[in-house]
Formats: structure tokens, C-alpha cells, sequence
């Protein structure tokens, strides 16, 4: 039965039925519908609202309902087309359970901040997970970093060897990209903690309800200062979607990376098989099925976020039905987020890293060259043209075949014999890839002593979020 049939003479068209019910995906809400009625129900009681008695009755029913969409949902006995939505099922339930008291629940409150509160208890526990399984992933990170602080490998810009760099700065950079994803869930609670519950429809009641004792029994720690507000407000939706789109934003920029390193080509890393899968023509394949679907899965999660937008902007206030909209979008994000996260933590904690390889890398592409530059300028030569000079040095040495390394003084002083006087020993301990990381104490850069502060400092964030 529908909670609003009063005034129609006729059923609704079989079609419209369809494509207004909400259970299919609200039923999962269920859980926190019943708190907020208890909360709801309690503070009737507390305002002479409603009896003693009454309150226990329907709290009781409530709490039987509870178990039993429990045990049928886990059972998979659950009708997902029962009934309108997860409101409706709940008041009917209870209507068969104990009668027309159960009538009563429903007084001073309307579906309208009934759903809005309900998907943000829903909302709370959702982050408090996403940010269990993002320190999960952080701390991976850490981890492979820890034992990569001097496993040099060239960094890249526009994909093209560009300075030397280890490993572990590389994947630090990860961490804190993941750092700011994690803030950014914490910091979207501030919006949540606040109840639209009793803002009813949009107008609040004439009844006498106490708006700050539920927002407390449920655990907000303020109310909306506009009822209108309460019922239309979607923001912390927004908010999830688009923490979870900028995450699934440096997953998949991870992804890809892994990917590449994986390659033939590149051979930088050698992924766990656990996180591979065969292919069915060619038995030599062992293909990143899991990072290429995190890429891919970063897709659904941008598209949700659009529709979450598209959907609201031309809404007017206060409460329309197109925000019924909302749901299926962001849960699909919150499914997407946890199934990449369950899994992904492992398998960067597993990586296998070919450390020769990324050194052999280092060879090639002249990385050391902006180093040589910055030795001449140390050498009153200024950097523009030390720039120049270390340009024809380079054309030098790629026409016989060398790197710069190879080049003795007598031959840098024989291409370049108006800065004779600069060239010394001391060139090699700038050409030399690992002095030259470790030469560069820039805050935040790649030299050892920096990377392990910065994997302490990482390791301490990560157990003091546990806790
Ligand atoms: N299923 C609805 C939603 O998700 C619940 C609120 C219904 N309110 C209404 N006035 N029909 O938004």
C-alpha cells in the first residue's frame, strides 16, 4: 500500500509505478531509516507528541524490522518490487506488525527529510570505510617506497627521460596525492553533520518538535538554519562524488604508470600474477587486468559526478522528485571505490621492481644533463648559456655514439675551448646520476636523507589516522 493514495480514485499507470519505485536501490538505506525513525519517534514521545507506550510499540516493531530485512536481504529473499520505496515498506511492515499506532510514526516528518537524513547516515559510515581502505592504500605506497629510497630511475616529463630520480620519490608522490583524496573525505563531513530532520516537507511542523534532540540521538552536531535548505540541499552528494572522482583521478594515473612499467619495453616492474589475467588466444599473456580497469572504472565514477550536477541545476526549490536521481549514481560510485580499493592496496604492496632496469634507463636520455648545465653555471657562466654549451655537448655525444659520462676533460675542453678553464674533476661527481640525487637537498626532493624523513613523517600520519 502507497503512503499517499487519499485523494486517487484509480491506481497509477503500471509504467509510472515502474519507473518511480526506489526500492531496487534504496532498500539498501534501510537500516538507516529505521534509526532515524526510532530517533524521530523517541523525541515525539519526549514532546508529548505522542505516548510512552506508542513509542515502545512502534521502537519495538521497528527494531523486529530491522532483523527481518536483514536476514532477507543476506538471504536474497528480498521482493525489490514490493513497494514504492524503502519508507514505504518500513510503515507498511509495521502497520501489519502493530497496527494503526504504527499511523502515528509519521507525524511532524515527511519522506522529504526523512531521505535527505537518511542518506547522510548512510554517507557517514560510506567515508569512514573509503578513508579505512585510502590509508590502506597509503600505507602500501609507503611501503614499496621504504624499499626503493635508492633505486634510481629517470623521471619524466611529456613522457621523455627528463633528471634522475629513485623510485621512491616517484611513488611518494602518489602518497601525497592520495593524502589530499583522504583529507578531502574527512573535511566533506563538516557538511554532513548537520540534520535536515525535522524540516518535514520544506516548511518544518506545527508541532512542537525538538529539531536538536534527534539531530543529537543521531550523532549530527548541527541542524540546517533553513528548513527549505534541509530538504533541497544535495551538496554533500556532490561533495562524495567529486572526493571519489578525484581519487579514482590518481588511481588512474597510477594505473597507467603501472601499466607502462609493466611493458616489455620497459620492464621497470613485474606485477604480481595474482593482479593479472590470461588471455584466451595467446598462452604467453599476462595482462594488468586490474589497473586497466581501475583506469577504466575512473570513467563511470567522472559520469556520475556529471549526472549528480546535470540533474540539480535546473531544479527549483525546494523538494522535487528528480532527486530521487541522486542515488543510483553515487552508489554505483561508492560500490566502484570499494571494489578498487579491496584489492588494489596488494597489489602495489606486491610489485616486483626491476631495479637494474630502471638503472640501465638512466643511461640513455642524457638525464644528466641539466646537472651539467648547473655545474657550468656554478662556474660564473650563467645558466641560459650554460644551457646552450651542455645543447652542444649533447649533439656531441649522441653523433659518436656516447653518453656524457664518456667524455674525458681533454675532449670537453677540445668541443668547448673558450670554457677550458672550467672543466675538472669535479664534473663526473655532477655527472654521476646517484651523487647528483643526493646532491639535491631541495625540500621535497629525491635525495635519500629527504625521501626517508618524508617516508617517517608518512608512516606516523598513516598510524595516528588509524587509531
Ligand atoms: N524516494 C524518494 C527520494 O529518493 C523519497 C522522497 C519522496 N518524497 C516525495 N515527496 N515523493 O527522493
Amino acid at each position: 500500500m502507497s503512503l499517499w493514495g487519499g485523494r486517487y480514485s484509480n491506481q497509477i499507470a503500471e509504467g509510472l509505478y515502474n519507473i518511480n519505485s526506489s526500492l531496487s536501490f534504496d532498500f539498501r538505506l534501510y537500516h538507516y531509516d529505521i534509526r532515524v525513525s526510532i530517533a524521530h519517534v523517541k523525541m515525539l514521545a519526549e514532546q508529548d507528541i505522542i505516548s510512552q507506550s506508542e513509542k515502545s510499540r512502534i521502537v519495538e516493531g521497528l527494531k523486529e524490522i530491522n532483523k527481518e530485512l536483514e536476514l532477507e536481504i543476506k538471504n536474497k529473499k528480498f521482493d525489490y518490487m514490493q513497494t514504492e520505496d524503502i519508507h514505504t515498506l518500513i510503515e507498511n511492515r509495521l502497520f501489519k506488525k502493530i497496527g494503526k499506532t504504527a499511523g502515528k510514526m509519521h507525524t511532524a516528518r515527511s519522506r522529504n527529510d526523512q531521505i535527505a537524513v537518511d542518506m547522510k547516515l548512510y554517507l557517514k559510515d560510506v567515508i569512514r570505510d573509503t578513508k579505512r581502505l585510502l590509508l590502506n592504500l597509503m600505507s602500501a605506497i609507503t611501503q614499496i617506497s621504504k624499499d626503493n629510497i635508492v633505486t634510481i630511475m629517470p623521471g619524466y616529463t611529456h613522457l621523455q627521460r627528463a633528471q634522475p630520480i629513485t623510485f621512491a620519490h616517484h611513488l611518494m608522490a602518489y602518497f601525497y596525492k592520495f593524502k589530499r583524496d583522504y583529507e578531502r573525505f574527512d573535511n566533506s563531513l563538516r557538511n554532513i553533520n548537520v540534520s535536515p530532520l525535522g524540516s518535514c516537507a520544506l516548511s518544518g511542523s506545527s508541532f512542537d518538535i525538538d529539531r536538536k534532540m534527534t539531530a543529537e540521538e543521531l550523532g549530527f552536531s548541527k541542524i540546517y538554519k533553513n528548513t527549505i535548505d534541509g530538504v533541497s540541499d544535495r551538496d554533500y552528494i556532490l561533495e562524495y562524488n567529486f572526493n571519489a572522482a578525484t581519487l579514482m583521478l590518481h588511481l588512474s594515473n597510477l594505473s597507467e604508470e603501472i601499466i607502462i612499467w609493466n611493458t616489455s619495453e620497459f620492464s621497470f616492474i613485474e606485477l604480481n600474477e595474482s593482479y593479472t589475467t590470461g588471455s584466451s588466444i595467446m598462452p604467453q599473456k599476462k595482462n594488468p587486468d586490474l589497473a586497466e580497469l581501475t583506469r577504466g572504472k575512473s570513467g563511470r565514477v567522472f559520469g556520475n559526478l556529471m549526472q549528480s550536477l546535470i540533474m540539480l541545476k535546473g531544479l527549483p526549490l525546494a523538494y522535487n522528485k528528480d532527486l530521487q536521481e541522486d542515488k543510483e549514481s553515487v552508489f554505483d560510485t561508492i560500490d566502484t571505490i570499494k571494489a578498487v580499493l579491496a584489492v588494489y592496496p596488494s597489489m602495489v604492496k606486491k610489485i616486483n621492481v626491476n631495479k637494474k632496469r630502471m638503472e640501465l634507463a638512466c643511461e640513455k636520455g642524457f638525464i644528466n644533463a641539466t646537472e651539467l648545465a648547473n655545474y657550468l653555471s656554478r662556474r660564473n657562466i650563467s645558466f641560459r648559456k650554460a644551457h646552450k654549451l651542455v645543447g652542444k655537448l649533447v649533439i656531441y655525444v649522441e653523433k659518436e655514439g656516447k653518453s656524457l659520462t664518456d667524455l674525458s676533460l681533454k675532449e670537453l675542453q677540445k668541443i668547448l675551448p673558450e670554457y677550458s678553464e672550467c672543466f675538472d674533476e669535479d664534473i663526473y661527481n655532477y655527472l654521476d646520476i646517484k651523487n647528483s640525487i643526493n646532491n639535491t637537498d631541495t625540500d621535497g626532493g629525491p635525495s635519500s636523507t629527504e625521501i626517508t624523513s618524508k617516508i617517517d613523517k608518512a608512516e606516523k600520519y598513516i598510524v595516528k589516522e588509524q587509531i
